[in-house]
């Protein structure tokens, strides 16, 4: 009998959930040194695990990654909505059921010959592969989010670009404010981490940043743009995470998918504290939600790098015989770990953070 692990041949990549800077960069890295380094060849799944449960897939060239390093978005199409465990369909009266899909799953990856996945997504992501990984199929897992929440790595890359787009917004803003002595708010995303409100807040010299992890005492946080005014700063900018909430109170939700695996989609928390501190304070107050802007466009370089250091590492991985790794940062390094460990764990903002305190001692406000 021979113990000796198949050799890998052919590798599935597919890209899971929200879309982010850098999935194209991954997808090339993946695909550069899967085909030039190891002579493998690369299937990309469509949409995630939808491509997976549909059987939709085809070859990846050099040819076909060639030039996407800076370009947003990702060439293979996403689904935030799909996964097999748990697969969604609507019966003909509306109404949804689930079903296990997995077994399909399983078939269409014997069929085209995959060896090993390659999942490149965040924490839904992980527990999708979580589940294959239970099944058998080697999966190597990369991680991605603007939210920089995964479990078990100090970055994703996404995280990067996001906290760029919304510090030049905030700069932006902040001339405005000043023109018109106003207080600006700046919703961002993060679900429930506060990463790209409390860096680009940073970043930007935000006088009050609302993060989901410290709930804020509205009063407080007017409290403190009243003495600005009466200080006679010129306006008071307050960058505010999509999952903030206030003492006491809720998340504000904006809808809810029931289609989808995480049905809950924050936002409008902006508007509900511009409302209260124009009516508490008296100044002038507007509000600006950044939204998909955070995720769309190209990727910045430092996401660039990451994305293809992350994407190198997962064929290393593969080929030097490693299963079910998630790879990682861990302090300024590249290394892999259990990928069971990511999955369905967010990374919050934990109280005692070195940046929430240097933040406080330069003057910033948490509303509490
Ligand atoms: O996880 C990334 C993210 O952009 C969150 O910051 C945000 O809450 C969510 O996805 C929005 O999801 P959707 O694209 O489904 O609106």
């Amino acid at each position: 009998m021979n113990d000796q692990p198949k050799r890998i041949q052919r590798i599935g990549v597919l890209t899971g959930g929200g879309d982010c800077p850098g999935l194209n960069a991954v997808i090339r890295a993946v695909t550069k040194t899967a085909i030039y380094k190891h002579n493998l060849e690369v299937l990309g799944i469509q949409d995630g695990f939808l491509g997976l449960v549909q059987n939709r897939m085809h070859p990846l060239t050099e040819h076909d990654v060639s030039g996407i390093l800076t370009l947003g978005g990702t060439i293979l199409g996403t689904s935030n909505k799909c996964d097999p465990a748990r697969y969604v369909t609507k019966k003909p009266d509306g109404t949804l059921e689930t079903h296990d899909v997995t077994d399909r799953c399983l078939e269409h990856l014997a069929i085209n010959h995959i060896d090993a996945l390659v999942v490149i997504g965040g924490d839904g992501t992980m527990s999708g592969a979580a589940n294959f990984v239970r099944r058998g199929v080697n999966c190597i897992g990369v991680p991605k989010t603007i939210d920089n929440d995964l479990a078990g790595t100090d970055i994703t890359f996404g995280f990067a670009t996001a906290r760029y787009v919304a510090t030049m917004a905030l700069d932006r803003i902040h001339t405005t404010a000043a023109s018109h002595h106003r207080a600006m708010i700046v919703e961002v995303m993060g679900r429930n981490a506060g990463w790209i409100a409390l860096e680009s807040g940073i970043a930007s010299g935000s006088d009050v940043v609302l993060i989901p992890e410290i709930p804020f005492d509205i009063q407080k946080v007017a409290d403190y743009v009243t003495a600005r005014s009466r200080k006679g700063r010129s306006c008071s900018i307050l960058c505010v995470s999509e999952g903030a909430r206030p003492l006491d109170g809720k998340q504000v939700v904006n809808h809810v998918d029931p289609t989808s695996p995480d049905p809950i989609r924050l936002g409008g928390v902006g508007k509900v504290v511009a409302d209260q501190i124009e009516q508490m304070t008296g100044v002038e107050t507007r509000t600006t939600v950044l939204g998909h802007i955070q995720r769309g466009g190209t990727p910045v370089p430092e996401d660039r790098v990451l994305a293809t250091q992350f994407g190198h590492a997962a064929i290393e991985a593969l080929t030097s015989g490693k299963r079910n790794r998630l790879i990682v940062m861990r302090g300024r390094g590249v290394t892999d770990i259990d990928i069971l460990e990511a999955a369905d764990k967010q990374r919050t903002i934990t109280l005692d953070h070195p940046l929430l305190t240097a933040a406080r001692h330069v003057g910033t406000s948490f509303g509490d």
